[in-house]
């Protein structure tokens, strides 16, 4: 599969990684352009290539949008429409800037991201992991140790594919539910970034306050 990266910092580079490794093609972008992304496609091989955030967004089967919440508004539109979009990101006020509607808890960042992506299929994933993390806790399937990650979304198809990504790269996945769940495992709940089985995760999860 082609998955495209609007974003290419801590956790853009090490999933396209992942990716890499699990047989995929990967196309990054970041808010200053291609040129600047030479030194990351050359370590990441072949497999890789560094475009605008338009064209990644055009170019990817799946488009991973990991950038800060802030730069949310600046995320292609169009060019995503139809596709399965990860969303990655968690609110820090001090460094996005004070989001009443997410303050009064009224919604969620990945609901915001479906709003601001109205045509396509977004699904929460990678948030409550850290970067540092991902690379080092993956474990193949049936390894004990081998850590759940939570995931949300409203379209079930766009959940499968995410699954199915999620665990070929070394991860079991919970489904949590609809997007609006995903306050479940935001930044500052019991559950994120939570190393563990499912059973944990579930525990955890049901911990969160609305
Ligand atoms: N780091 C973690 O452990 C972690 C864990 C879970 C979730 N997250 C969340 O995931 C998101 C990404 O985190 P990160 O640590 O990878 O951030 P980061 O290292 O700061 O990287 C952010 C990336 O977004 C790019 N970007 C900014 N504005 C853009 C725009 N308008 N168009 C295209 N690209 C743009 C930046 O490009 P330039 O450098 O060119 O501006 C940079 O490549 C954040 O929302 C974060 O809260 C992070």
């Amino acid at each position: 599969m082609k998955i495209s990266f609007i974003g290419s910092g801590n956790i853009g580079k090490t999933v396209a990684r992942c990716f890499i490794k699990a047989g995929h093609t990967v196309v990054m972008s970041n808010s200053r352009g291609p040129e600047t992304l030479s030194d990351l496609v050359q370590e990441l091989g072949p497999q890789a290539t560094a475009a605008t955030a338009e064209q990644a967004a055009r170019e990817g089967e799946i488009v991973v949008v990991t950038v800060p919440l802030f730069a949310l508004p600046k995320v292609p539109v169009e060019a995503m429409a139809g596709k399965t979009v990860i969303d990655t990101m968690n609110y820090y006020p001090q460094r996005d800037g004070r989001i009443k509607e997410l303050d009064n808890g009224s919604t969620t960042t990945s609901e915001l991201t479906a709003k601001h992506l109205p045509q396509s299929h977004v699904v929460k994933a990678f948030n409550s992991i850290f970067a540092t993390e991902i690379e080092t806790t993956a474990r193949p399937e049936n390894d004990p140790q081998r850590r759940t990650l939570p995931i949300a979304g409203d379209d079930a198809a766009a959940k499968k594919t995410v699954t199915d990504l999620l665990q070929s790269i070394g991860f079991d996945v919970y489904d949590a539910g609809a997007l609006h769940e995903g306050f479940r495992f935001q930044n500052g709940t019991p559950a994120y970034c939570a190393k563990g089985n499912r059973e944990k995760l579930v525990r955890l999860l049901e911990e969160a306050k609305g």
